[in-house]
């Protein structure tokens, strides 16, 4: 048996219409639609050694070259699961695995999205090599692993705008993997701007995956699901026709949605802050002194994602540095970001 040492890297993701809820395992109880971003990225790297006894897969995880506990133990269960139902290769390796993020902790920057994506490329790599998995494309399949490790992660395969879940609108679509609609998007949406507002780097309140179980016996459930494929719809018509003012619209109820949820959920989570509804009034405010239309999202967490054209970057860029920056009760940081070509493989090699 041979020995394989791989690395990819692969970004985050920002959510444009929310993955909030799931179905079954690992299965989005509605559809999502994301931008994946250039500099938020996952890098990882992992050395495949053969195991005499068939025992595996046996795990060592570092972050950062630390051991990371919590991580761990659930990359050992997802591989696990992995060995178990679609990929029986895995039984016999060791997998040294290490990984760094270029982003902080954190920051509002889904980290599961780009380390599960990374990961699930690698992967997929040495199942290919194996000539394990014929019959499916490579990123397809990519998504589909990447999924049942973190659900968002499956939109991080892909570059650009990016769809998960069953739809009538997106040809090939499924819950099972994303699909990327770049064809279908308007330049000016394909070199998009995010400048990701930190008020906050506390640890999140809540996980996702515990989050997502809210959504079991909330009240708004089966309205919130049909609002998500509206959404989706409208999303995906605006940005084939550039139109920037509908964009803003769906974007900003959706975050907002998101967080209203989050909010008469049993138990209850508000996880924004007086800083967060400071940027939220600031973004407005430009947009309607400027008539650019810029706009805002949220992940599950306080941070503000401020999205905008490149031709907008110097106003929105000026503006988030003397109007937004100095009038927040705290000191805030501002990661800048765009628009990606998602992953890239580092290197593939085989040791005999
Ligand atoms: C609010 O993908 O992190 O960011 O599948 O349990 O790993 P798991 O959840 P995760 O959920 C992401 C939720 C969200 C919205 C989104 O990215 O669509």
């Amino acid at each position: 048996m041979r020995s394989f040492h791989v690395k990819w890297k692969s970004p985050s993701n920002i959510a444009l219409v929310k993955y909030w809820g799931k179905n079954g395992y690992q299965l989005p109880a509605n559809v999502s639609l994301s931008m994946t971003l250039s500099e938020a990225v996952s890098t990882t790297e992992v050395r495949f050694t053969p195991l005499p006894d068939g025992q595996g897969p046996r795990v060592q995880f570092s972050f950062d070259g630390q051991p990371h506990e919590l991580f761990q133990q659930r990359i050992e269960k997802y591989l696990q699961y992995l060995a178990d139902n679609e990929m029986p290769f895995l039984r016999h390796y060791q997998l040294d695995i290490t990984s760094h993020n270029s982003f902080p902790h954190s920051s509002g920057i889904a980290s599961s999205a780009a380390f599960m994506s990374s990961l699930a490329l690698c992967l997929c790599s040495v199942e290919e090599q194996l000539q394990e998995g014929i019959g499916y494309a490579f990123f397809e399949r990519a998504s589909f692993i990447a999924r049942l490790g973190s659900g968002s992660a499956a939109r991080s395969v892909y570059g650009g705008y990016v769809s998960w879940g069953r739809n009538m609108y997106v040809p090939h679509s499924s819950d099972e993997y994303a699909t990327p609609i770049n064809k279908r998007v308007h330049p000016t949406f394909l070199s998009y701007a995010d400048a990701i507002v930190i008020v906050s780097d506390q640890p999140k309140a809540i996980s996702s995956s515990a989050g997502h179980k809210l959504m079991e016996n909330h009240p708004y459930r089966l309205i919130r699901y049909r609002q998500a494929n509206i959404h989706h719809e409208d999303l995906l018509q605006a940005l084939l026709c550039e139109d920037r003012q509908r964009f803003a619209e769906i974007v900003e109820n959706e975050a907002l949605q998101l967080h209203a949820l989050l909010m008469t959920s049993v138990p209850s989570y508000i996880l924004m802050e007086p800083a967060t509804l400071h940027v939220i009034q600031l973004v407005r405010q430009l947009r309607k002194e400027t008539s650019i239309p810029v706009c805002f999202t949220l992940d599950a967490g306080p941070n503000v994602h401020i999205l905008y054209a490149k031709d907008d970057v110097n106003v929105v860029e000026d503006y988030i540095r003397n109007q937004i920056l100095p009038n927040l009760p705290h000191p805030a940081r501002v990661l800048y970001d765009h628009t990606g070509n998602g992953p890239e493989q580092i290197f593939f090699q085989t040791l005999d």
